[in-house]
Order: structure tokens, then C-alpha cells, then sequence
């Protein structure tokens, strides 16, 4: 059969059942990646497109049913058939209830799988494209997840548009938690490659010696444990997208392979004779500075140069002041709709140096959504604890603020970090406590004349 290639997941604990499968479907030229409990399928699952997965029910952690609903209440665009032992054909038929494409009885026939795989992948084919082509039509103008109204953010959306046409690697850099990963996602959905997989591997959680085998996959008996033949990252992205994060912690040795891999669009697997072929568009991520790591010579400049058609530099959030608003009520929206933020809860948010960025200030909602038991989030509920804005400067000059805005967010900012004890707050500033009660006047509902000079609210 000359049929296109199928990225599937089998999930199944029996290692021997798992290798015979694994072995077959790769003869035939496919691309499985084993997963042996619900936990690797879900973290899979996270991070690579599938097209078909295989999956036992009875697994030492869960129910392979948790993956098949994985998949249906996320509507991710591919097909999975249900491994059944004979006793188990009931939960089979549940399976097909809850969505899953079709099941096999084990021991399944080699044939009667390939069919099943083909057909499973076809349908799930036609899904991709189909959301494909309704991203692409449905919201012409903003990214999809990507929620933002600063004027540099966008220039940058733009210039993902327009490159996501185009076949350029890209190296999009920023501090933790701005949003590289979602704008690699982006550029993936609005490319011609989004009908084929984005996988993401993080390269610095990897173990060292593990990265090679993860992105270049090995053959049987490679290395002691290496019992099947597994298809490495390079294969699975195959016509898609590898999203290559942290790539600043790859060690030299796995560079000059990465680099090697895309000059020639080829590799070999660890242990294996044969070279694979593979073109994949590389999207690269990272928060340290790659061009200091060149310089200090802990990256290779010629791999620099291959991963950096373009760099896309995220701002921090605290040179978006805009967005900080914007991004809590949209995540507020998602955590507790109906729930509102009070002025002090935004005056803090804002005053806020954000040093996690789009990910704290989410962590910070969610919490404050789901402790908060008003309907309207107070600046206490978002225990906000830590330091206040260091770069105050350059974001007030940006957002344009006056002496007094600035005096007023900063004042919010310690409040805030003390968690809105105004005895400890006074002290932090260096104020008499009246002083500061003065600067809050408008707060304090009983203080006459918020711009009464020192010690003359004694009385109050
Ligand atoms: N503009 C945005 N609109 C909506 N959600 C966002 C935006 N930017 C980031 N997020 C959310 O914030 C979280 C962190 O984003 P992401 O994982 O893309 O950051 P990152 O730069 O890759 O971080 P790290 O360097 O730590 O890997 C994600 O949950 C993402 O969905
Ligand atoms: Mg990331």
C-alpha cells in the first residue's frame, strides 16, 4: 500500500503486545510512539498531533477511556480505536459511545489493523483540515489564544501572519511565561503545514542524554532498553512544525546533529545504519540570551544562524501596561465569568512587576477566582506578594505617566506586596503612617484633605 504515513499514539502497558505492535505499524511505514500508562499519553497528547491513537483500556493508572475523553472534550483533530481484551467488549462498546472511531478485539490481526489505521486516519484528515481552514476563515485579524492591545505585540501578530506563510525558521525569544510558545502555536495554524503536526519538545527538561533518542529516535537494540524501534521527534513533525523550546540548553554534541538534521533534511536514528528522511519547519524558543550564549561559546554560532531566519522578540508584560487589564478580565472570564475586579484589585495588577508575565498574572486570577467568594475581587484576593516593578522608568515613560500616577501606582505596587497593611506599607516607603493615609485620601473615606501637608492629619 503506498498510503501516506500515520503519526500514531498506542497507549498498552504489555510491553511484548506494545513492541509487536509498535514493530508492525512502523513496517508499514508508520510513525508510533509507545506510551505505557495514561500519564504518558496525556503528556503526549500535550505536546504532539496525532493523527490516530491505539488504546488499551486497562491500564496500571486509569482507564484508557480518560484518554478517549481527552480527546473528545478537547476536539483534538484525530481518530481513536479501542484494544480490547475479549472480556472487555462492553467497555468497548462504551468507548464507541463516548466517540472513540472504532475497537479491535486483541489479539488484533496485522491487516485488519492496517484497514482500521487507514481509515481512522483518513477521517481524522479530514477534520484537520477542516479546522485548518475555519481558524483561517473564521478570525482573519487576531491570532487565535492570543489576546493582546499593545501596539508592539501586534506589529509582532503581523509579522507572524505573515511569515507563517513561509517556510523561514524562526526564533521567537522573550522572558518566561510571555507567550513564545503560543505564538509558535500560532504560526503553525496559520501555516500551510497546519494540516500536519506541531510537536514541541522542551529542551531543557530533557534529560542530556535522553535528548538525541527523543528528537532523532533509535533503532531496536541501540542501547541496552531499546527493545523497540522508536521514531524520534524528526520523524513525528515530519511536513509539520518542531517546536524546539528552551533551545538554549542543548548540549554542544546534540547541536551539531540538529544542525546536520536540517542542512540536509536528514538524519540517522541512534544505532541505525539507515538515514531518515524528514522535512520539518523549525520554530525555536528561548529566555536566555542566544547571541551572548554564541558570543561565550556555549551555542553554536552556525546552528544559531540556521534556527534564526527571524527572531521575534516578546515584550514583558510590564512594558504592555494595557495588557495587564485586558488579559485579567479575560482570564477571569475563563476562571469565574460573572465575577468582577475592584479599582484597587486593577490599580495593584497594574503596579505589579510581573516577573512570571502572562503565566503569574493567569496563576494570579485563577486563585483569586477560586478563593474569593464575593462577586467583586479585592486587591487582597490577589495576594499579590511579590517585589514591586523595578523597571518603573521605562514602563511609566511608555505609558505615558505622570509624576503623580506614577507616585500613586507605585504606592499601590508596595501596598499590594504588603498585602494591603498600611502600618507596613508606610514603613516600606519611608512615610509617616498619616502621610501615607494623606496619599491614599481617596480611600480612606473619614480623611478631609488627602493633600493636607505632613503632620497636619494628626486629628484624623
Ligand atoms: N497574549 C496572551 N493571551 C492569552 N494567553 C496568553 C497570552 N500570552 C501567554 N498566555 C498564556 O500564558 C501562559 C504562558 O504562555 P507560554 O507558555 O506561551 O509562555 P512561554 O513564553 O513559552 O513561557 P516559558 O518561557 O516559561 O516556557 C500560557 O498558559 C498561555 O496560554
Ligand atoms: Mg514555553
Amino acid at each position: 500500500m503506498n498510503a501516506l504515513p500515520v503519526r500514531l499514539l498506542v497507549l498498552e502497558d504489555d510491553s511484548s503486545l506494545s513492541e509487536i505492535l509498535c514493530e508492525s505499524l512502523s513496517e508499514r511505514g508508520h510513525v508510533p510512539v509507545a506510551a505505557r500508562a495514561i500519564d504518558e499519553a496525556l503528556d503526549l497528547l500535550a505536546r504532539t498531533d496525532f493523527e490516530v491513537a491505539l488504546l488499551d483500556l486497562m491500564l496500571p493508572d486509569g482507564s484508557g477511556l480518560d484518554v478517549l475523553r481527552r480527546v473528545v472534550e478537547e476536539d483534538l483533530p484525530m481518530e481513536s480505536i479501542v484494544l480490547t481484551g475479549y472480556a472487555t467488549v462492553d467497555t468497548a462498546l462504551q468507548a464507541m459511545k463516548l466517540g472513540a472511531y472504532d475497537y479491535l478485539t486483541k489479539p488484533a490481526r496485522v491487516e485488519e489493523l492496517e484497514v482500521l489505521v487507514q481509515k481512522a486516519a483518513e477521517k481524522a484528515r479530514l477534520r484537520r483540515e477542516n479546522l485548518s481552514l475555519r481558524v483561517r476563515l473564521e478570525r482573519q485579524e487576531p491570532l487565535p489564544g492570543l489576546v493582546t492591545q499593545d501596539s508592539e505585540m501586534r506589529t509582532l501578530l503581523e509579522t507572524v501572519e505573515r511569515l507563517a506563510i513561509t517556510d523561514l525558521p524562526v526564533l521567537v525569544t522573550g522572558e518566561t511565561g510571555t507567550g513564545k510558545e503560543l505564538v509558535a502555536r500560532a504560526l503553525h495554524q496559520r501555516s500551510p503545514r497546519s494540516t500536519q503536526a506541531f510537536v514541541a519538545i522542551n529542551c531543557g527538561a530533557v534529560p542530556e542524554t535522553l535528548i538525541e533518542s527523543e528528537l532523532f529516535g533509535y533503532e531496536k537494540g541501540a542501547f541496552t532498553g531499546a527493545v523497540t524501534r522508536k521514531p524520534g521527534l524528526f520523524e513525528v513533525a515530519d511536513r509539520g512544525v518542531l517546536f524546539l523550546d528552551e533551545v538554549g540548553d542543548i548540549s554542544a554534541q546534540v547541536q551539531v546533529k540538529i544542525l546536520r538534521a536540517l542542512e540536509t533534511k536528514e538524519f540517522y536514528r541512534v544505532g541505525g545504519m539507515r538515514s531518515v528522511r524528514s522535512d520539518v519547519r523549525v520554530v525555536a524558543a528561548t529566555n536566555k540570551d542566544l547571541r551572548e550564549e554564541v558570543a561565550s561559546g556555549r551555542f553554536r554560532q552556525d546552528l544559531y544562524y540556521r534556527l534564526n531566519g527571524v527572531t521575534l522578540s516578546l515584550p514583558p508584560l510590564r512594558e504592555r501596561p494595557h495588557d495587564v487589564s485586558l488579559l485579567a478580565h479575560h482570564f477571569l472570564e475563563r476562571f469565574a465569568p460573572g465575577k468582577r475586579l475592584s479599582r484597587r484589585a486593577v490599580e495593584a495588577l497594574q503596579a505589579h512587576a510581573w516577573p512570571g508575565n502572562v503565566r503569574e498574572l493567569q496563576m494570579t486570577m485563577q486563585r483569586a477566582a477560586a478563593l474569593c467568594q464575593q462577586d467583586s475581587i479585592g486587591a487582597e484576593d490577589l495576594a499579590l506578594r511579590r517585589e514591586p516593578a523595578r523597571d518603573w522608568t521605562g514602563a511609566a515613560t511608555r505609558a505615558g505617566l505622570t509624576l503623580d500616577q506614577l507616585e500613586n501606582q507605585y504606592i499601590q505596587a508596595v501596598l499590594a506586596a504588603n498585602e494591603g497593611h498600611r502600618g507596613r506599607t508606610a514603613r516600606a516607603l519611608g512615610l509617616d503612617p498619616k502621610t501615607l493615609y494623606n496619599k491614599l485620601g481617596a480611600a480612606r473615606p473619614r480623611s478631609k484633605s488627602p493633600t493636607a501637608p505632613e503632620g497636619d492629619a494628626t486629628r484624623d
